[in-house]
């Protein structure tokens, strides 16, 4: 019998997996039943499964397993030996068409650091199986296209674990004369292998209905440990919003009469949307005042909401492979977005999910990781929940739902939901869906699943003054990315909308322009004064836009348009430009951005959180994408003058905003949530003024604060300088929250993503502190990923935090690798440095990649960026 271990080890040559590489299972397996005996030490787990021959072949079956051995094997209630391990595989001949196959293994979930499988998280014993870990619990065709029914019976010790469940629907229950008692589950729906979820542990429920509007009235549970019941009824109200949304909005209704949701401490992601039993970082489920951010409020809803809607986009309709990945992501984030949009400030909703995009997929589409949002090849999926195929895929149902419109768009998800209903289908079937109901072609569209990189735009206006004309040039070029050259252009509609300099008014209509030629020229009719354009409104393309508009041109869209995203669009413009002559020349003039920074704080209209954002200045990140070498320094301190001037010019406007009369009792409304944003924002700026009683304002916030909002940021103002109340807000803070696992991730956090120049020592000796462990994935990435995306601290002269980044990569892929891998990318950015940096990142990637063992999902990663 062939070596079984498990197969985290980098393989000298490792395994790729490869789209066109795509054959149907060989064999099906309708039916499925599984009897665990749960133990943290020793789990048994008895399968039993149904396996049909698929078409006429002579293939053997083939199970996945990983981390375990079969004690057992019966074929037909007979005990086989005839079985062989190949490629972590167990095949088996089989003469019949249909065969009854009963495997047995046994699992340590409490050594599972992984957190893969079946694992255990504060004495909870859980399951995570997306995408591969099915295998690690028992011998399975572990690939999406295989959808079973699943029947669970699990027995476990009463007294620890008196709550226990499985998807679907609760069967039966009982008690067993030794202590233990056992449940069985029953999920009617056929699924996917990676929508298993069991869960056993001393939970407390927080219940709740929803009746569907069929009449069918659907139990939902929020199941947490009893000291955090409490902090459960902001996830549960956000799930009934989501439910009738879906209803609403998509015409989707839930299917069983129970949906659960169980939140664990420790989790690789955010969440997962097994079929009736979603499994939740605790994170994305528990908030109250004291202990959450008006973000953590609205990220939990906006989780909760994309969980619950997978039940349809993911769950009635699943991938055929891990490659149509986003088929079920970016049309699920698109929708959890709608839904946020839906809540409050849709124009609010848009920036932030744009920052977001050019925060974390541009570098990504820009860099030596990038990848199609449509895969050719994998060594380890767990590397492809991207920032691309979440989110670049949900900018392309995006698109594809401006050129169709509202309605035919709704017309086309109809269709889909209707078709696919019940099967495993590819990113192709959703776009043929959107042409047939959308009655498009979208042949050209089609590229942008299979071209990497974030495409540039150029644009031109001219304008011959008196010819009542203007003709708008537009050019496009899709940048070459890792393995792909030459590509041809892609389909990009873009809004448009002209505006008058002198009047201010439109001049026109606002217009849909699909670009699909690598150039055009539009013509615009009644341009009776001289005009500014307006561009790709409400971000209708995810593309970079070069265009010579002046600061007095982005100034005075600043001011007019009538888009919000533009409008706040022309003020990040305006800012770049003057930040990035700013880096390059060491200093700029700072005039055009003071006054539109005012005119937007002065405007009665404009709601608050839009404000907040629209003055906030773009990430130093996101300045240095913008160079063609990264200068983090310059960067640093041309941004730190831009912000002291804005805080000195603008003072009593930036302490209008954080006066502590505006203050009133916690409301989780969008008006409130706007001005705690502002505040913020505003004390940020009076503290970069370098005024006096700076420390003191934002310590009277800290102490003041009966929410978690205003206290966090005022702590945020307070590390991000050096006084006597920054030591003693970060003391009272971790003693106030001692015990809080999530808070202090917060203090974590906040300490890592401080520009101070002592920031690399602090983190290096933050590791050190009792309070760091490797082993909880949100507490890595507290320290570890805000590090990383510290821009000044991370690339700091002499290459000590790369050293220091890629020690801690390294110890903890020895834990957890799909958690490691998603932490070095900021290692592979070196291409965009000065060669003394690059070689020393280039160094530390060289070290990983030369580290004996490491996983595959560290060496993926690694490699990739050193090419
Ligand atoms: N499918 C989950 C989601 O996006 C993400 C996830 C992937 C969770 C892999 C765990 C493991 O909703
Ligand atoms: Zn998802």
């Amino acid at each position: 019998m062939a070596d079984t271990r498990a197969t985290a080890a980098a393989p000298a040559t490792p395994v790729v997996t490869r789209r066109s590489d795509y054959a149907p299972p060989a064999w099906q397996v309708p039916q499925v039943a599984l009897d665990v005996a749960l133990d943290p030490l020793a789990t048994r787990v008895r399968a039993r499964l149904e396996v049909v021959r698929s078409g006429a072949h002579d293939e053997p079956l083939r199970l996945d397993g990983a981390g375990q051995v079969p004690l057992a094997v019966r074929v037909d209630g007979i005990a086989v030996d005839d079985w062989r391990i190949v490629g972590g595989q167990l095949v088996l001949a089989l003469p019949g068409e249909a065969h009854v196959i009963e495997t047995e293994v046994e699992i340590a979930p409490d050594r599972n650091t992984q957190l893969m499988g079946l694992y255990a998280s504060g004495g909870i014993l859980c399951t995570q199986c997306e995408a591969e870990g099915f295998r690690r619990i028992t011998w399975f065709p572990d690939r999406p296209d295989v959808l079973s029914t699943y029947r669970v019976r699990m027995t476990a010790d009463k007294a620890r674990f008196p709550v226990l469940l499985a998807n679907g629907d609760p069967v039966a229950a009982g008690d067993n004369a030794d202590g233990t008692h056992w449940a069985e589950w029953h999920d009617p729906y056929p699924k996917p292998s990676y929508l298993f979820a069991l869960v056993a542990g001393n939970l407390a429920v927080n219940r709740g209905t929803f009746t569907t509007r069929s009449g069918r009235v659907v139990d939902l549970g929020i199941w947490v440990r009893a000291a955090d019941l409490a902090r459960t009824g902001h996830a549960l109200h956000a799930l009934q919003l989501a439910m009738a949304w879906d209803e609403r909005v998509y015409g989707r209704e839930y299917d069983l009469d129970v949906f659960n949701i169980v939140a664990v401490d420790d989790f690789n992601f955010g969440a997962m949307e097994n079929k009736g039993l979603n499994i939740f970082n605790s994170r994305y489920i528990l908030a109250d005042p004291d202990t959450a951010t008006d973000w953590d409020y609205d990220a939990i809803a906006a989780v909760v909401a994309h969980e619950y809607f997978h039940n349809w986009s993911g769950n009635r309709i699943t991938c055929r492979d891990w490659f149509q990945l986003s088929l079920k992501e970016g049309f699920t984030v698109y929708r959890d977005q709608g839904f946020s949009a839906d809540q409050g400030s849709a124009a609010v909703k848009r920036i932030e999910d744009v920052r977001g995009l050019r925060a974390a997929q541009f570098p990504e589409d820009a860099g030596p990781l990038a990848h199609p949002v449509r895969p050719e090849s994998y060594i380890e999926i767990g590397n492809f929940y991207t920032a691309t195929i979440y989110n670049k895929g949900a900018e392309l149902i995006r698109m594809m739902a401006t050129i169709l419109g509202p309605e035919r768009f709704r017309a086309a998800t109809d269709l889909y939901f209707d078709r696919f209903d019940g099967t495993a289908a590819t990113c192709e079937d959703f776009v043929a869906c959107m042409e047939e109901a959308g009655g498009v072609d979208l042949t050209r569209f089609r590229l942008w699943y299979s071209q990497a990189g974030t495409p540039r735009v150029s644009a031109t206006l001219d304008h011959q003054p008196g010819s009542g004309r203007a003709t708008l040039h537009l050019a496009q070029k899709v940048p070459d990315t890792p393995g792909q050259t030459h590509k041809q252009p892609q389909v990009l509609p873009l809004r448009l909308r002209l505006f008058g300099a002198e009047t201010g008014r439109p001049l026109g209509d606002e217009r849909l322009v699909i670009l699909s030629d690598t150039a055009a020229s539009i013509t615009f009719e009644t341009v009776t004064e001289r005009p500014v354009v307006s561009l790709n409104r409400g971000f209708s393309a995810p593309v970079v836009i070069d265009s010579d508009r002046s600061a007095a041109d982005l100034a005075f869209l600043a001011r007019h348009d009538d888009d919000p995203f533009a409008r706040y669009e022309a003020m990040q413009q305006l800012m770049l430009d003057t930040l990035v002559a700013a880096t390059v020349e060491g200093e700029a003039d700072h005039a055009a951005v003071i006054a539109a920074v005012a005119d937007t704080l002065d405007d009665p209209t404009l709601d608050r959180a839009f404000v907040a954002e629209a003055v906030l200045l773009p990430a130093e990140s996101f300045i240095g994408d913008q160079l063609s070498t990264v200068d983090p320094e310059a960067i640093f301190q041309a941004r730190e003058a831009l912000r002291r001037d804005l805080g000195r010019a603008l003072d009593a406007r930036w302490r209008a905003a954080c006066d502590p009369a505006l203050r009133r009792p916690f409301a989780y409304t969008p008006e409130d949530k706007g001005i705690r944003r502002l505040r913020n924002v505003a004390l940020g700026y009076v503290a970069a003024s370098g005024a006096a009683d700076a420390p003191a304002l934002a310590y009277a916030q800290f102490e003041a604060a009966d929410n978690m909002t205003d206290r966090h940021g005022a702590l945020t103002t307070l590390v991000g300088g050096r006084s006597a109340q920054r030591d003693a807000a970060l003391d009272v803070f971790y003693h106030r929250y001692a015990g809080n696992a999530l808070v202090l991730d917060k203090w974590f956090q906040t300490q890592a993503l401080s520009p101070l120049e002592d920031t690399p020592a602090l983190v290096a000796e933050l590791a050190q502190h009792p309070d760091f462990t490797l082993a909880n994935p949100n507490r890595a990435r507290a320290l570890i990923g805000a590090f990383g995306a510290n821009q000044r601290a991370f690339h700091a002269d002499g290459g000590d935090g790369y050293r220091w980044l890629a020690d801690q990569l390294l110890a903890l892929d020895a834990l957890n690798p799909q958690t490691a891998a998603k932490l070095l990318p900021p290692l592979g950015r070196w291409r965009r440095f000065d060669p003394v940096r690059a070689d020393r990142m280039r160094a530390e990637l060289a070290r990983i990649v030369a580290t004996p063992d490491i996983s595959k999902d560290l060496f993926e990663q690694a490699s990739k960026s050193l090419e």
